[in-house]
Order: C-alpha cells, then structure tokens, then sequence
C-alpha cells in the first residue's frame, strides 16, 4: 500500500478541456503517444489531440463507457479531469453532481476494480467557502462551500482520501486556483475572465469584465499548472501525508492589478466592470493560498508570477492574432 508504483498506461478524461488538452500532450510527451489514451464528451478534439495519440468519446457518468476504454489499453492510470465547472454547476447543479459526484466515483470504482496504480483528481479553490479565512487560506481549514462544484470537489477529496486509506488506491488530487491558458479556452469557471481578457486586450483593446475591479483571486499559469499535476502524481507516496486536498497556488492578483499589468503592453487598452452572478462565488473564495504543504511533500515551486504570465500570454497571443488564428471571439458566442 505504501508502495509507488510506475504509471505506464494512462488514460485522461476532460482531455478536450482548457486542462485536459495541454496535459494530454505533456503526458504524451513524457510517456509516450500510444500509452497516453485521451477521451472527451461531446466536444470534437483539436487535430493536434486526434494526431498525436489514441482518442476515445466516453461519458464518465456511464461507467460501462468507462470500463471499455480501460479494458481496451490495459490501463492503470487515470487522470481525471472531466469536470462541470462554478458558474455551469450553478446553471445546472444536477448535471454536475451528475459528472462531478457519479463521474468520480465510476473512475474510483473502476481503478480499484483494475487494481490501478494511481488515480489523480483534481480539486479547486471552490472547496473553500464564505467562513474560511480569505487570505493565505491554510490547507487544513474550513471546506463549506456554497456552489455545487465545490460541493462536489469537497465530496471527492474527501472520497478520494476513503479510497486510499480503505482499498489503498493511491488517490491523489490538488486544488488548483484559477487556471490562465492560450491553447483551449476555459468553459463555465468563474476565474474566465482572466483568461477572456488577453484575447479581448489584443483583438479590441477593450474588455467587459463579470467581476469587479478589487477581486482577487488566486491563480496559476498553464505550464506551472502542467508541472504540479505531474509532480503531484510521481511524488513517491511514502513522502505523501496529504493525498487528495493539496493547496497550489503561484499567485494572487485582482481583475484591476491585471489590466494594469497588461495595459503595461498594451498602453490604450480598456477595461469596464459589470459583475454578474459570478461575482457572489468569486466573493466565497480565497484571495491567496498557503501551498507550504505542497511545497514540503513534493517539492512544489512554480515558475510564473504575474509579469512573467503576462508578457507570455500576450507574445503567445499576439503571435497567433498575426496569422489570423486567434479565434476570438469563439464561434457561437
Ligand atoms: N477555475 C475554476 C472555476 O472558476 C475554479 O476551480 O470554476
């Protein structure tokens, strides 16, 4: 039980999404394109996803759909990312119990069937609530959420952790802040915006933005998030006293202190701020994260802060709104 045992055939769920499309090919890279199986819900794949490795269409509340892919590629490895995000989980909470509560625990139950060797689940900052400490939040501290998603993410950490300590499935998961990215845009999170707002600074110099000036949130970079979430799963597992409920952060900022420091670049760009009901749930959640456990169980540094993002973020942008690819605003918007 206390032994880690190699990842050798890994299968990713939510391969489509903001997170799943990047680490899907991380992985791939690190393990090899045959041995890393990506497969999404209904949204079509990227070529580059579809090209570079075997994809399936799987519905991770169906279980059978599940057991066949895994069956298929002798896997013993998920990386679970498929998830109903804060702001769709409140415009539609049943559907994210569905994928979030019966999604997870389908994953669990065919891992432990499979005998795996590792599970790992993400977690958020939405498992924090209205009552728990707002600034440098602690890892262990007060988990009363208010939104469905961080209903359900509670509910699989706490999970996860049953998993480990009654089956010794080696579960392991991390509650990432607010994920900023240029390859697949997020869907249904409240921390969108700080995302939306580089597409939106570069095509039109200008940005309507859901929350208001002085929100602060945590938040992270793709490619620091990519190095945790790979960390995090070949940590040896006798170092591990947490498993499932790692706080990540890399930094802090407000919706305001980022136009700031993209107006740095952009010297004319305009921001407005008409917060809607994102706002309430942004208000229930940190403003800054204690990662020191991370830091002291797995070595946890990230790479990014907020200059170092932003200059990326806009050269990457502004490179690909040269070519006329930068696909903003998304089709059907
Ligand atoms: N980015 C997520 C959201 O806003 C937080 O985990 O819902």
């Amino acid at each position: 039980m206390s032994q880690t045992r190699p990842m050798k055939k890994i299968l990713v769920t939510g391969a489509v999404g903001q997170i799943g499309s990047e680490l899907t090919l991380a992985l791939r890279q690190r393990y090899g394109a045959e041995n890393v199986i990506a497969t999404g819900r209904k949204t079509q794949p990227s070529r580059e996803l579809l090209e570079s490795g075997p994809f399936y269409f799987i519905d991770v509340a169906k279980r059978e759909t599940i057991e066949e892919v895994v069956r298929k590629h002798n896997i013993d490895t998920i990386f679970h990312l498929a998830a109903i995000l804060s702001a769709a989980g409140e415009k539609n909470p049943q559907l994210a119990w569905d994928v979030n509560i019966n999604g997870l625990y389908n994953v669990l139950e065919v891992a432990r069937e499979h005998n795996m060797a590792r599970v790992i689940v993400p977690s958020s900052i939405a498992v924090f609530g209205p009552e728990t400490p707002r600034k440098n939040t602690p890892n262990e501290t007060i988990l009363k959420p208010r939104t469905m998603y961080g209903i359900t993410k509670v509910a699989g950490e706490l999970l996860g952790d049953y998993y480990f300590r009654r089956f010794g499935l080696d579960v392991r998961g991390l509650r990432y802040p607010g994920i900023i990215s240029n390859v697949t845009l997020p869907g249904g999170g409240t921390t969108d915006y700080a995302v939306e707002i580089f597409y939106a600074a570069i095509k039109f110099k200008r940005y309507k933005c859901f929350l208001r000036e002085d929100t602060r949130l945590p938040m992270m970079y793709m490619p620091d998030c990519i190095k945790s979430t790979i960390m995090l799963a070949e940590a040896p597992l006798e170092r591990l006293k947490h498993h499932c409920d790692f706080n990540v952060t890399a930094m802090s900022f407000s919706a305001g202190e980022l136009a700031a420091e993209i107006r740095k670049h952009i010297p004319d760009f305009e921001v407005t701020y008409e917060p809607d009901f994102r706002q309430q749930i942004a208000d229930s959640w940190p403003e800054s994260i204690d990662d020191s456990a991370a830091r002291e169980e797995w070595g946890w540094k990230p790479d990014y802060d907020l200059p170092a993002m932003v200059r990326d973020m806009l050269e990457v942008l502004g490179r690909r709104h040269k070519e006329g690819k930068l696909g903003w605003p998304p089709e059907g918007a």
